[in-house]
């Protein structure tokens, strides 16, 4: 009941975007296309004087960049930028492009996002792993010593499911959580059609995570979560069903609303899991599971620092 209240009566009331973004500079990952797009356009719209669409396709990201310009303020500044969150040299080139090049950021949106309807395996974790989650919060901790002088707004994008810890692979032992969300024989294998949500429910653990040990009073920086609700995009050309019921994506029908309102939220949404443009509850599964989140967060570290040794210390 929740969610077709969400889709069919919330959607109505959620709020245009209408405020400034004169002088800040907002970056947004997979922004070629859906609801990044649609809420770089939002913030072309309003004036953000610098808007980095970051991107895995230049040849998308310059399409794009030349549409949004139609709509505009005068002055608003848009730069694409090549990220490839399948690639961690990737996210480590590109948050070093953003050390260098940037002197302040105050909205960052980690919304690239895949749903891979085959099992592979890319940097040794299941795909969408790697890019939901292993690389989303890579490029977190590289790019927040930047936010952090700004006192900016970090967004990764989310969705708590409800149904995925059981065959997901949550119930895990120590250590070896990642593991059994990465072996696609799991559980006989039956995890793998809810691999997307489960990618992106580790994320949900891993916000809350960042907020538990960076509580708001001592942190520069809010880290909060959006989901954007059912939406049109590229995205879901997997997932047929529910279509009627979606938001629209790429033409404004509200999903990128929930975006931007994300970005506004300030303080009191750090760590917080944001649905319809307010902090609303994240699903059982994550309520019910305090040491899964903890464990997770060990792991999720211990990766990271693989990849970059020290990386964690900018949390
Ligand atoms: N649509 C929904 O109902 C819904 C619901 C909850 C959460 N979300 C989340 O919202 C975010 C945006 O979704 P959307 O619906 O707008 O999807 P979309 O239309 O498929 O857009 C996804 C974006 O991510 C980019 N991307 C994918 N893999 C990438 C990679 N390896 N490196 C860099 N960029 C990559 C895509 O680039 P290409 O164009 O090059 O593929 C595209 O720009 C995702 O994180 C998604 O999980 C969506």
């Amino acid at each position: 009941m929740g969610f077709l209240r969400s889709q069919l009566i919330e959607t109505r009331k959620l709020p245009y975007p209408s405020a400034s973004y004169a002088g800040q500079t907002i970056v947004i990952t997979g922004s070629n296309t859906g609801l990044g797009k649609e809420a770089a356009r939002h913030y072309a719209r309003l004036g953000a004087s610098r808007l980095i669409l970051a991107v895995r396709n230049l040849e998308k990201g310059h399409a794009a960049r030349k549409d949004i310009q139609t709509t505009a303020a005068k002055g608003t500044a848009i730069d694409v930028w090549e990220l490839d969150m399948a690639k961690y040299s990737s996210v480590q080139a590109f948050a070093a492009r953003l050390d260098a090049e940037l002197n302040r950021v105050d909205i960052f949106h980690a919304n690239a996002g895949v749903v891979c309807p085959k099992y592979s395996v890319t940097e040794g974790n299941e795909t969408s792993v790697t890019i939901n989650y292993v690389s989303t919060f890579l490029l977190a901790a590289l790019v927040l010593p930047k936010l952090k002088a700004t006192a900016a707004q970090f967004i990764p994008h989310m969705s708590a499911a409800s149904t995925a810890i059981k065959n997901g692979g949550l119930g895990a032992s120590d250590g070896a959580i990642l593991a059994a969300v990465n072996d696609p024989h799991f559980a006989g294998g039956a995890h793998w059609k809810e691999q997307y949500p489960v990618s992106k429910l580790l994320g949900v653990f891993a916000v809350r995570s960042i907020a538990k040990e960076r509580p708001a009073d001592a942190y520069p920086v809010t880290v909060n979560m959006v989901s954007p609700g059912l939406c049109h995009s590229e995205l879901s050309r997997e997932a047929e069903g529910c279509r009627r019921w979606r938001r629209g994506g790429a033409h404004d029908g509200g999903g990128s609303r929930t975006l931007v309102d994300a970005g506004v939220q300030g303080a009191k949404s750090h760590g917080q899991y944001l649905a319809d443009c307010r902090i609303a509850q994240p699903s059982a599964v994550v309520l019910d599971n305090p040491d899964v989140q903890d464990r997770l967060w060990v792991e999720l570290k211990a990766k990271l620092e693989a990849i970059q040794p020290g990386v964690t210390d900018n949390f």
